[in-house]
C-alpha cells in the first residue's frame, strides 16, 4: 500500500499542542537521556492523535518532528508503521478486530461477521453513521482471553457473534460497557476456573 493512501486527502491548516498535551509530551521526554528525544516519538504520535479526535494530520507529523528534531519522514515512517496510528480521520468507536490464530481459532470471525452484519463495514471502512470505524489487525497481545476486539484504547475479551452484537448496540447510543472479560474471566484463568500446576500433574499421571 502507498502512504499516500494511508493519509486524508483534507487536512486541517494547523496544528499546535494544547497545554495539557505540552505536559504530557515534556513527561514523556524527559524519560530519556538527552540527545535521545526521537525515542519518544510513538509517545508524541500518541499525544497528537488522542488529542485530535483518533487521527494524526500531517500538520501533527511536523510538529511532532519538529519537536524531537527529526526529519518529518522518519516520522511519518513511524506512523505508518503502526496500525494503532491514523492518518485519516476515524469514527468515534474505533474497532480492531484481532485476525491473528488464537484469535481466529476461538471465533474471531464470527466478531467480523457481525460487525459486517450490523454496520455493513469491512476493514479499513467507517460506517454510514460515521461513528464506526473498523480495522482487522495482527495478534494485540492478549490471546489468552481470545478473541479480541479492541474499541479505541480498550480490550473486549472472550467475545462472540452475540456479545459483539450486545457491545455494537451500546456503541451506537454512546454508551460504552465495561472492557474485559465478557464472560467474567479473571487474571486469565482457565474457563473453568482457576486451577495450579500440582492438579495439572495429577491429570497428567492418571492419564499414564
Ligand atoms: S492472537 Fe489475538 S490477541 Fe493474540
Amino acid at each position: 500500500m502507498s502512504i499516500s493512501t494511508l493519509i486524508a486527502e483534507n487536512q486541517p491548516e494547523t496544528f499546535s499542542f494544547t497545554s495539557e498535551s505540552e505536559a504530557e509530551i515534556k513527561q514523556q521526554i524527559a524519560k530519556y537521556p538527552a540527545g535521545r528525544q526521537a525515542s519518544a516519538v510513538k509517545s508524541l504520535l500518541y499525544i497528537a492523535q488522542k488529542q485530535n479526535d483518533n487521527w494524526i494530520p500531517m500538520r501533527a507529523v511536523e510538529a511532532v518532528a519538529e519537536r524531537l528534531e527529526m526529519p518529518v519522514m522518519r516520522v511519518l515512517e513511524v506512523a505508518s508503521f503502526y496500525s494503532m496510528f491514523n492518518l485519516k480521520p476515524v469514527g468515534k468507536w474505533y474497532l480492531q478486530v484481532c485476525g491473528t490464530t488464537p484469535c481466529m481459532l476461538r471465533g474471531a470471525d464470527d466478531i467480523s461477521r457481525c460487525i459486517k452484519d450490523k454496520l455493513k463495514i469491512a476493514s479499513g471502512e467507517t460506517s454510514a453513521c460515521g461513528k464506526f470505524s473498523l480495522l482487522e489487525v495482527e495478534c494485540l497481545g492478549a490471546c489468552v482471553n481470545a478473541p479480541i476486539l479492541q474499541v479505541n484504547d480498550d480490550f473486549y475479551e472472550d467475545m462472540d457473534y452475540q456479545a459483539t452484537a450486545r457491545l455494537l448496540d451500546e456503541l451506537a447510543v454512546d454508551n460504552k460497557p465495561e472492557f474485559g472479560s465478557v464472560i467474567g474471566r479473571q487474571g486469565s484463568e482457565s474457563e473453568d476456573g482457576a486451577t495450579t500446576l500440582k492438579a495439572v500433574k495429577k491429570t497428567a499421571s492418571r492419564s499414564k
